[in-house]
């Protein structure tokens, strides 16, 4: 009716998809993640993470003998990105399933697990039953959604709520960086404050509170993201090579891809390169290579390399002034996004990305919003 078109178009404000109102809305939905949540150190008192829906269960979840992520699409994307901080800080063994496989094994969940859902509907039926599962056999269970009351948030034994507002569009973009934000904080929260870890922990607190000014920043490629998405507009596939922090950037932005853009986009473990994926480079197939700064940074220089030599077509994702030590022939596309803690960087690297679908699909003339075939809650099995 004229009326729901009416109220539709108030909700989208000046955008003209949500998918495009949400990509831009991260720097706030990013500081309603945090709000109340991040503690500034004062004089005595350190800097610190208040996360009140898990504060009575975090010495449990410090003695757990692993702790297990579980999840679907995007949901498990954000987990895989926050794996690395999480096992560093927390020590803690981290292992991935995502749900429906869980299901499929009936894979081994002991009392002495912590069992992390990540949903953001709360709904999605496969997490549902996964924590169903884990709960019959005796696991810790932690829900990390963005639906206050939703069936994950109810029934999980603590949690906490990402706060990233009402997501319409049915590709995640803003629900993924605040659930990595969250999952950020939880690390932080389970993390021991010892002194050999301090200076870590207070520069990834600082890098927190700065990153919705970095995603505001690195929101501004927006139009070159919109000229990338001409170029590729008519490419049967797309990959995406990641690894370390942002392996999981690589398997968002190939999700991303597929899901709304209708193209066929995969996301590459960098370091299995050689184990398959070498094979199909040529001259035609485009690249995304995420080479920002971090401890994998030479040996993603080094795959720069190889596939430069087997003429790939390269769009290489670097920090900020790094472009000539990522392409000194200077004859791939550069992306440069602002550095941030390496810990924290998914969160800035996935924006453009987010972009390039977005523009992907509308310049091929897709349906941005509600994808063909894909709903935004998978309620059935
Ligand atoms: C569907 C949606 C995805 C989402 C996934 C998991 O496939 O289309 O965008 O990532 O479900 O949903 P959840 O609500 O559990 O995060």
């Amino acid at each position: 009716s004229v009326l729901e078109m009416e109220v539709e178009q108030i909700n989208k404000g000046n955008y003209e998809h949500y998918m495009q109102k949400e990509i831009h809305e991260q720097p706030e939905s990013l500081t309603t993640t945090m709000r109340g949540r991040l503690i500034r150190g004062g004089s005595c008192k350190a800097k610190s993470v208040l996360l009140g829906g898990l504060k009575d269960h975090l010495k449990t979840i410090r003695r757990s003998r692993r702790i297990v992520f579980i999840g679907c699409g995007t949901s498990y994307n954000a987990a895989l990105a926050a794996r690395p901080i999480l096992e560093e800080l927390s020590g803690v063994p981290v292992t991935m399933e995502i749900a429906s496989d869980l299901l499929d094994r009936q894979g081994p969940i002991y009392r002495e697990d912590t069992a992390v859902f990540v949903s953001q509907s709360g709904e999605t039926a496969d997490t549902l039953h996964a924590l169903e599962y884990a709960l019959e056999n005796g696991a810790l269970c932690v829900g990390i959604t963005n639906t206050v009351g939703s069936a994950i948030a109810r029934n999980t034994h603590c949690g906490v709520h990402i706060n990233a507002g009402c997501e319409i569009g049915v590709a995640s973009t803003k629900a993924y960086t605040s659930q990595i934000v969250v999952m950020a904080m939880v690390a932080l929260a389970i993390g021991d404050d010892t002194i050999s870890s301090q200076a870590r922990r207070e520069s990834i607190i600082d890098g927190l509170f700065d990153l919705p000014n970095k995603v505001r920043e690195v929101l501004k490629l927006d139009q070159e993201m919109k000229d990338l998405a001409k170029l590729l507009i008519a490419e049967q596939s797309l990959l995406m090579f990641g690894r370390g922090y942002n392996y999981a950037t690589a398997l968002e932005g190939a999700l991303k891809v597929k899901e709304v853009a209708l193209m066929h986009s995969e996301g590459i473990l960098a370091g299995e390169m050689k184990h398959g994926p070498l094979a199909l480079v040529d001259e035609n197939l485009p690249i995304v290579v995420i080479a920002t700064q971090d401890a994998c940074f030479s040996k993603q220089q080094s795959v720069i390399q190889q596939l430069h030599a087997r003429k790939g077509r390269l769009i290489v994702m670097c920090s900020k002034g790094k472009a000539s030590s990522v392409c000194p022939s200077g004859s791939c596309r550069v992306i440069e996004v602002p550095q941030v803690e390496d810990c924290l960087q998914p969160v800035v690297n996935i924006v453009p990305l987010q972009l390039l679908a977005y523009h992907l699909t509308v310049l091929r003339g897709y349906n941005v919003d509600q994808p063909r075939n894909l709903a935004k809650s998978v309620t059935t099995e």
